[in-house]
């Protein structure tokens, strides 16, 4: 007996397997798609929808795989409105503003913690989200690093150690203790907790040499790096995440030719996180150098309570297609599959036989309507692994 149920009457999907469909995005018009389980079983056009137990009517809409955000802060607790006010009065995005979320979230309850981020991965969710990296990295002791972790981990597999976040304050003086913190004692506590290290290589932040030494003690742990890279400057990050094989390259707004070239040569995804740049008034990292040299793009909201305090990947897409010259097929990958590859991940980013059924149906006929209907909640409904949410 089969538990099979059939999606029908799908004007676009967007399978991203091009051996399914047109192009890239691997489109299908007026198809179908079988879910057993938890997975994708079948997918095709409508009227070769195989016989299956129940059906769910699309009613002629686009079908796309949920997002894969690889990019979020959401373990957290405070409010930064005051600063984003500042920011919007002229003042310059720092990294400062994090140690504020650092002392609020040290302050805050395992309860109040928890349910902060299960607010913001249902927030996600509902937008069509259906994978979310988490990263720690407002704790900075080794306590609330590691809770931080295991309070991502009761939500997402793919949880990120950032302990080299920023110095904290305690630390000031003597940067160097607290990187060997980090790469010492506080690692031994989180790495068994989380799949990826990541540090912000950037001034105020971490500089090449540490950020080095982070991301090397986090491979000696059985961690893959990724690195937020060239966001405020032309720093070392994006050359020392390629080097050291990282799964990504999180930012990427100021780079040099041998920057883009890197990004193109090597297996680091280019992780663009726009709403960064709207929020900190900034501009837009160059999507089209990127894609044009050869690199492989994904797209992230980069939600935290500081630089982006969005969980909007369609919001995403509507920037990267006005702001970054990436057209809506490209942004809609970079939103889905790119989000995939930069975690490393084949079982979602796509739709089709095997994958898990992780899907988005739109209030549009076509995908394309993230970037030309923006700011128009167009998420109509998502199933996460074959659940209907
Ligand atoms: O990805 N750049 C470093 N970390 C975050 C910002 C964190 C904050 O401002 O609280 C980011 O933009
Ligand atoms: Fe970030």
């Amino acid at each position: 007996m089969t538990t099979a149920t059939a999606i029908i009457d799908i004007s676009t999907l967007v399978t991203n397997d091009p051996s399914l469909g047109e192009g890239p995005l691997g489109l299908i018009q007026d198809a179908a798609v079988v879910i057993d389980g938890d997975r994708v079983a079948w997918v095709g056009e409508s009227s070769k929808a195989p016989a299956t137990d129940s059906r769910v009517d699309a009613g002629g809409r686009a079908l796309l795989p949920g997002f894969v955000d690889s990019h979020s802060h959401v373990v957290f607790a405070g409010d930064r409105t005051q600063e984003f006010n500042a920011r919007m009065s002229g003042r310059p995005y720092s990294a400062g503003g994090i140690r504020t979320t650092v002392a609020a979230t040290r302050a805050a309850s395992d309860e109040d913690l928890s349910a902060n981020v299960a607010h913001y991965v249902r927030e996600a969710l509902r937008q069509g989200t259906t994978t979310l990296e988490i990263k720690s990295g407002y704790g900075l002791t080794s306590q609330d690093e590691a809770r931080s972790l295991e309070i991502a981990a009761a939500h997402t597999d793919e949880v990120t150690f950032l302990g080299a976040h920023v110095v904290p304050p305690e630390f000031a003086d003597d940067p160097a203790a607290y990187v060997d913190l980090v790469t010492g004692p506080m690692l031994d506590i989180c790495a068994p907790h989380a799949r990826w290290i990541d540090v912000f290589c950037e001034e105020g932040a971490f500089d090449g040499d540490q950020a080095r030494a982070v991301l090397t003690a986090g491979v000696r742990h059985g961690l893959t790096p990724r690195v937020h890279a060239n966001q405020l400057t032309r720093g070392p990050g994006v050359q020392l995440a390629v080097e050291l094989g990282a799964a990504s390259a999180d930012h990427c707004t100021h780079l040099s030719d041998a920057d883009v070239d890197a990004l193109a040569q090597g297996d680091t995804v280019a992780t663009l996180l726009p709403g960064a740049e709207f929020s900190t008034r900034s501009p837009y990292p160059d999507a089209r150098r990127l894609l044009d040299a050869g690199a492989t793009v994904a797209l992230s909201p980069d939600c935290n309570p500081g630089s982006s305090f969005t969980s909007s990947m369609a919001f995403c897409v509507a920037l990267a297609v006005r702001e970054m010259r990436m057209t809506p097929d490209e942004a809609v990958w970079a939103a889905t599959a790119g989000g995939a590859r930069a975690l490393r991940r084949t079982d979602v980013g796509r739709i089709s036989p095997g994958a898990r059924a992780d899907l988005t149906l739109l209030d549009a006929p076509s995908h394309v309507h993230l970037a030309y209907r923006p700011g128009v909640p167009l998420v109509a409904a998502v199933w996460r692994g074959g659940e209907l949410i």
